[in-house]
C-alpha cells in the first residue's frame, strides 16, 4: 500500500512539474565563458538560482487561473491588470530569457547593416548608443533594466524600467519590443564590480552578441506584438475598461451599487476616451461612431442614476454600454 501511494505522489509530482507552462531556458554558453567580464559563480547563480526563482513562481501565482492559458507576453501587456506576483515573475522570466539570449563569448560579433543604419540614423553612431543605455543604466535608481527597443513607429529607443517590469508592459512609460536589455540588479554584477554599477556596464558591451541583436530587430520589425503594444497603449480604453468591470460585472449579482456610486465617474471616463487620441491602425470610422455611442450610453446611465430610475432599465443600457466597449475592444484585437 506505502508502495502505491509513493508511486502516486511521483506520478502526481511529475505531472504538475511536466505540466508547468514556464521552464529554464538553457544557456547556449558556459556559466564560464562569459569571464572576465562576467565570472561564473555570478553566471551560476543568477541563472539557476534568480531565474528559476521567477520561473517556479510565475507557475505557482497562475497555476489554477485563467493567466495560465495566456502566452507569456499577453500578461506582459496587461501587468496593471494582474497580481503582483503575475507581474513581476513573467517580467523576471521574460527579462532575464533575453538577457542570456543577447550574450556571447564570442568577440567581435557586428549588426547587420538594417540595424546599423537605425543606429546611425536614431543615435547617430553605436558609441552613442551605448553612451545613452550605459546612461539609463547607471541613473536607474535601485533595481531594474535598461532597454534598446523597437517603439510602435519602428524607431529605436532607449529606456529604463524599475524592478522586472519591461518595455511591453502597460505600466511602462516607453513601450515597445526590447532587443537589448541590460540587468541592472545587484545580483547581476554584486560579486565582481560590489558597488561598481559603472565598471559592470563598460564590461557589459563586450558580451553583447550584436548577431543576435540584428535578428531580434528583423523580427521585431514585423511582429505583430508591435501594433498590440500600440493599441494597448491607448491608455483611456484602458481606463475605461476597469469602470466597466467595476461597474458591469457586479450586475450579474443585481449588485447595482457600484453603478449607483460611479455612474458620474463612468460618463466622465467616456467622454475623455472620446477626446482621445484613437491609435493610427484603429483610426476609422466605426471606432469613432462606437467611442460616440459609447459616450450617449454613459451620459444617459448617469441621468438615469441620477433619477433613480428602475434598475431593468439600467441594467439594459449597461448591457449595450458592454457590447460596444467589447466591439472596440476587438478591433483591438485584429
Ligand atoms: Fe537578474
Amino acid at each position: 500500500m506505502k508502495k502505491i501511494l509513493f508511486l502516486f505522489v511521483l506520478l502526481a509530482n511529475y505531472l504538475s512539474f511536466s505540466q508547468s507552462p514556464y521552464t529554464l531556458p538553457q544557456l547556449k554558453y558556459t556559466y564560464a565563458a562569459l569571464e572576465p567580464s562576467i565570472d561564473s559563480t555570478t553566471m551560476i547563480i543568477h541563472h539557476t538560482k534568480h531565474h528559476q526563482a521567477y520561473v517556479n513562481n510565475l507557475n505557482k501565482a497562475i497555476a489554477g487561473t485563467k493567466l495560465e492559458s495566456l502566452p507569456l507576453e499577453e500578461l506582459l501587456l496587461n501587468a496593471t491588470l494582474i497580481p503582483d506576483a503575475v507581474r513581476n515573475n513573467a517580467g523576471g522570466h521574460y527579462n532575464h530569457s533575453l538577457f542570456w539570449e543577447i550574450l556571447t563569448p564570442k568577440k567581435d560579433t557586428k549588426p547587420s547593416l538594417e540595424l546599423f543604419k537605425a543606429i546611425e540614423t536614431n543615435f547617430k553612431n553605436i558609441d552613442s548608443l551605448k553612451k545613452l543605455m550605459n546612461q539609463a543604466a547607471s541613473t536607474r535608481f535601485g533595481s531594474g533594466w535598461a532597454w534598446l527597443i523597437l517603439t510602435p513607429d519602428k524607431k529605436l529607443a532607449v529606456t529604463s524600467t524599475a524592478n522586472q517590469d519591461n518595455p511591453i508592459m502597460d505600466v511602462a512609460s516607453v513601450r515597445g519590443i526590447p532587443l537589448i536589455g541590460i540587468d541592472v540588479w545587484e545580483h547581476a554584477y554584486y560579486l565582481k564590480y560590489q558597488n561598481k554599477r559603472t565598471d559592470y556596464l563598460g564590461a557589459i558591451w563586450n558580451l553583447i552578441d550584436w548577431e543576435t541583436v540584428s535578428l531580434k530587430y528583423m523580427n521585431a520589425l514585423s511582429n505583430p506584438l508591435l501594433e498590440k503594444i500600440e493599441k494597448d497603449n491607448w491608455k483611456e480604453l484602458k481606463d475605461f475598461y476597469k469602470i466597466i468591470i467595476e461597474t458591469c460585472h457586479p450586475l450579474e449579482e443585481n449588485n447595482f451599487g457600484p453603478i449607483r456610486e460611479l455612474s458620474g465617474e463612468l460618463y466622465l471616463k467616456a467622454l475623455i476616451l472620446k477626446k482621445s487620441t484613437i491609435p493610427t491602425s484603429l483610426k476609422h470610422e466605426k471606432t469613432k461612431l462606437a467611442l460616440e455611442k459609447m459616450l450617449i450610453l454613459s451620459k444617459e446611465i448617469h441621468a438615469m442614476v441620477e433619477k433613480n430610475e428602475k434598475e431593468e432599465h439600467i441594467r439594459k443600457k449597461m448591457e449595450e454600454l458592454h457590447t460596444t466597449f467589447h466591439e472596440v475592444q476587438a478591433y483591438c484585437m485584429h
